[in-house]
This record gives structure tokens, C-alpha cells and sequence, in this order.
């Protein structure tokens, strides 16, 4: 009988937590794995951490960096520093880590300067731009991770285009579609309707959902300001609920932008919460990554206010549209999708709540014990 596989698992900023909720749950069905999870800290308020704990079941880490925010040097070098004494405590066979975040590739490099084998949840996207902090994230991640796990075809090309090895690329799905799944039936029970009063005396009505975080979209006034009179007029037809990252809500506080009373701000809200929302909006408008995932998961017309995106997917086969930042493309698009003449999509392969199985099916047949 082989060893125990000893598998190290790391969360730091909030889009994390729903990644690894589904794997940790598939780790501990096995007997044969001893899972271990760090949280780094990159992620400390309570609605931004703590309740997605609560809410999905995901253990306690063992251990906390407590690395806070910073500039992305600062925050990066004080997870490297402080998760380096934490691999050699604990030794273990492999080490998982989701997503693009600084937490990520900080992680990486220090359990492969150990010669830990990384196991990269999410490799393979690529939005190739490298103005934004995630893709420097991603391709340094993927340039080091002995494990890549994607979660569409695209990714395999890029991958491969970057060098790497055929046989370290596994098409296992989206770990994240796998929480939604499991949590769906779950989150239709929250309250927020109510407490929003989205609904009536029938049912729910019509409101979309916002959300906005990209330092390219709140950290300048000018671009904050466009964009939320472009919401403005789409709230001036139906509710717009827009829970604010902490992100955006500084720079709100510093600009003082004046928005429409239907244009609805309240603060970040926990996961069963947001995805209920999600589920019962007639529209999306967002910069986030995962959201456009979560929508083409769901259904739900999407509208990404960007100009590009790492998950074309979401495009050709979702129902996510690109529109960019010009206020009267995203007011054009909301309209059109609003009336109905919209994009229809449909669920990509493997989009199916079994990615975490997969993963760790995986990582138990060949990852070898140290
Ligand atoms: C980070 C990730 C981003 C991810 C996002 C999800 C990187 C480079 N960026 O961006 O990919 O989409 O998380 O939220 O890793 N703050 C709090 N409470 C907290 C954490 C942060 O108030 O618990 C505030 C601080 O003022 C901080 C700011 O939010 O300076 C930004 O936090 P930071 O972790 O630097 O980046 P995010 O914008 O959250």
C-alpha cells in the first residue's frame, strides 16, 4: 500500500474559497489523502473571507499567513517568505493551487524552489493582457506548476504554445461550476430577495446585477464615473443591486460619485446570498472573471466590461458578450439583452460539478509519494 498522499492546499483572496471548497470536500471522501489547508491571508474581512467558510463547509486552515494587503511586491513577497517554513513543516507531496491571484504565484514558486510539485487549478487562461496583475499571475503559475488543470479547450492550446508538456495538461472542467452546482438548490433559500425587495406579491421582478473590481475600471475616477453613469441609465429602467468590493468603495468614498436611486450599493455579500442573486437576475453586468463563468453556468445574459477576456468559453458557447467600457455600447447591449434579443448559450464540456473528482482522482493515481 502506497503512503498516505499528502496534499497542501492554499486559499488567499475570496474568488479562491469556491474553487477549493469542492476540492477540499472530494479530498476528504478519500481516506488515502491527508489534506492540509493555508489560508495566506490576502483576504482577511469577515464578507470577504470568513462567511464563505461558514457558508460552503470549507474547513479551518491550519494555518493563517495573515499577509493583509499591500502593493503587489509587498503582498506577493510576504506570502513567498511566510509559506517557506510552512512547506518544510509539512512536507507535503504536492501542492494545489486556483486561480490568478497573488497568493497563487507566490505559493508556486516557493513549493517549486523546494521541489514541491504544483498542482495549478484554472491553468491556461490567458486574456493577453499584461496590464493586468492576474495574467502575469497565470503565466508565471503555469510556466512552473507540474499539474495543469483546465477548464476549457483554449487553455490546452495556450499551454502547449507556452511549452508545456503534453502529459501535464488535464481537461478536467471548472471547479468552481462544481460549487455552484452543489450550492444552488441551497442558495435558493436566501432571504436577499426579500431584504432587497426584489420581490412581490408573484415572484421576483426584474433587476440586474453589477459588479466591479478591476483596478482598470475603479482606480481612476474619469473611467469609475463613465461607468456608472452608463449604469445609471440601465437602473433608470429596472433595479440594479451592486455589491461593492472594498476596492471600489475607496475610490467611490475619494471620487464622491453621485449615482441613480434605483442604481442600488450595498456592501460585499456571502456567497449563497450572491448566487441567488445571480440566478434570478434578468442581467449581469460585470469586470469579474469567475462571474462570467457563473452566468454562463446559470444562463443568465452576461455583459463583461472589459476589453478582453481570459475565458472565451464564456463567449462562444456562453452567454457572456464583451462590450468593453464605452457607456453607450453597455447601455445599447443591456438593452438589447434585456428585450430579449440577446445572446443564448449554452453549458461548456465538462462544466458538469465532477471537476474536483476528477482533480483528485488524478492527483491520487500519479502524484508520487515523497
Ligand atoms: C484580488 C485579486 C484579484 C481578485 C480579487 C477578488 C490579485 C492581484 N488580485 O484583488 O485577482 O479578482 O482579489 O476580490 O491577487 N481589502 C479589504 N479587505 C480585505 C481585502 C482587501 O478591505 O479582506 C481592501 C484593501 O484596501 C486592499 C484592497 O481591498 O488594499 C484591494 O485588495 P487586494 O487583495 O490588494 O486586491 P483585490 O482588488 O481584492
Amino acid at each position: 500500500m502506497p503512503n498516505d498522499l499528502k496534499i497542501l492546499s492554499i486559499v488567499g483572496a475570496r474568488p479562491n474559497l469556491p474553487k477549493i471548497a469542492p476540492l477540499l470536500r472530494e479530498m476528504r471522501r478519500h481516506p488515502g489523502i491527508d489534506p492540509i489547508l493555508v489560508h495566506t491571508g490576502q483576504h482577511y474581512d469577515e464578507k470577504l473571507s470568513d462567511i464563505f467558510f461558514r457558508q460552503m463547509g470549507i474547513p479551518a486552515p491550519h494555518v493563517n499567513l495573515e499577509v493583509g494587503s499591500g502593493s503587489h511586491a509587498a503582498q506577493t513577497a510576504e506570502v513567498l517568505k511566510r509559506i517557506e517554513p510552512v512547506l518544510i513543516e509539512h512536507q507535503p507531496d504536492v501542492v494545489v493551487v486556483v486561480g490568478d491571484v497573488n497568493s497563487t504565484i507566490a505559493v508556486a514558486l516557493a513549493a517549486s524552489k523546494l521541489g514541491i510539485p504544483v498542482a495549478h487549478v484554472e491553468a491556461g487562461l490567458r486574456s493577453f493582457d499584461r496590464s493586468m496583475p492576474e495574467e502575469i499571475n497565470r503565466v508565471l503559475t503555469d510556466a512552473i506548476a507540474e499539474y495543469l488543470f483546465v477548464t476549457e479547450e483554449d487553455a490546452i492550446e495556450h499551454l502547449l504554445k507556452e511549452g508545456r508538456p503534453r502529459e501535464s495538461i488535464h481537461f478536467v472542467g471548472n471547479v468552481m461550476i462544481d460549487s455552484l452546482r452543489y450550492f444552488l438548490p441551497i442558495a435558493q433559500k436566501s432571504a436577499i430577495g426579500d431584504e432587497l425587495r426584489l420581490k412581490n406579491g408573484v415572484g421576483w421582478k426584474r433587476f440586474a446585477v453589477l459588479t466591479l473590481h478591476r483596478p482598470s475600471n475603479v482606480d481612476f475616477t474619469e473611467k469609475l464615473s463613465d461607468l456608472l453613469n452608463a449604469i445609471d441609465q440601465i437602473a433608470a429602467e429596472l433595479p440594479v443591486i451592486f455589491p461593492v468590493h472594498p476596492r471600489t468603495q475607496n475610490h467611490l468614498k475619494q471620487a464622491g460619485i453621485r449615482h441613480h436611486p434605483d442604481l442600488c450599493l450595498i456592501p460585499p455579500i456571502g456567497y449563497l446570498d450572491f448566487l441567488c442573486l445571480l440566478s434570478k437576475s434578468s442581467i449581469v453586468l460585470t469586470d469579474s472573471g469567475g462571474i462570467q463563468e457563473e452566468t454562463t453556468a446559470l444562463g443568465v445574459p452576461c455583459l463583461t466590461l472589459r476589453e478582453n477576456t481570459e475565458r472565451p468559453v464564456t463567449i462562444s458557447q456562453g452567454t457572456n458578450l464583451l462590450v468593453g467600457t464605452d457607456p453607450s455600447k453597455i447601455v445599447a447591449a443591456a438593452r438589447a439583452a434585456l428585450s430579449g434579443t440577446g445572446k443564448a448559450g449554452r453549458i461548456p464540456p465538462l462544466w458538469d460539478g465532477q471537476s474536483a473528482e476528477r482533480i483528485v482522482e488524478i492527483l491520487l493515481r500519479t502524484v508520487p509519494r515523497r
